[in-house]
């Protein structure tokens, strides 16, 4: 199968003019206070560093890693974290850090695991959402950007592994994705 990448959506320069944005509004919503950033491997890296660079509060840094089995384009609903996070939440401003919020299974799954651990707040920073696909009652606090239902790769998403290092956001053609 020959991967066909799309147009760009986003380049480097509107992500990261996004970002600033987002950061300034985390800043002011936070102010005076320190937040944990918690990414959702591995996809939420490079969006997550952006959000991480511009924010000036105090902010603290972990991982999750939830998968949903399914196809592999789209997910099954049944969720399971790969890797957890370590640091203490108790109390403490959480902002998971995703990717993509697609049908939002994951993320719902995701969010009511960590509530279990009492943090004072819990928000979401998702860099693309696909609302068109979702399935869940899931609302993002601060979103990148809104995409069209197309499967997109790139600035940390992938397909199969692949594109992750693409530095701007496109998608796969449609004709690549039937069938698999
Ligand atoms: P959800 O549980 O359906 O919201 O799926 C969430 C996860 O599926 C995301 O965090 C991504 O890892 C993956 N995903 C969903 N849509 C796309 C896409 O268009 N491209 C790449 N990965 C995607
Ligand atoms: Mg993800």
């Amino acid at each position: 199968m020959a991967d066909k990448i799309g147009k760009v959506l986003f380049t480097q320069e509107d992500i990261t003019k996004r970002a600033k944005e987002l950061a300034k509004q985390i800043d002011e919503d936070f102010k005076g206070e320190e937040v944990i950033l918690l990414g959702t491997l591995k996809g939420s890296i490079p969006w997550l560093v952006d959000i991480m660079k511009h924010t000036t509060i105090e902010t603290k840094l972990d991982f999750i890693s939830a998968s949903s089995y399914g196809s592999s384009t789209t997910s099954s609903g049944v969720v399971k974290i790969r890797y957890d996070a370590s640091i203490n939440m108790y109390n403490e401003n959480v902002i998971v850090v995703e990717d993509i919020i697609d049908t939002g299974n994951t993320l719902k799954y995701v969010v009511e695991k960590l509530k279990e651990r009492g943090p004072k707040t819990i928000k979401i920073c998702t860099m693309l959402n696909k609302e068109a696909r979702r399935t869940t009652d899931i609302h993002a606090d601060y979103v990148g950007f809104d995409v069209d239902d197309l499967f997109v790769i790139g600035y940390g998403l992938d397909f199969d592994q692949k594109f992750r290092g693409l530095p701007y956001i496109s998608y796969l053609e449609e004709e690549d994705v039937e069938g698999l």
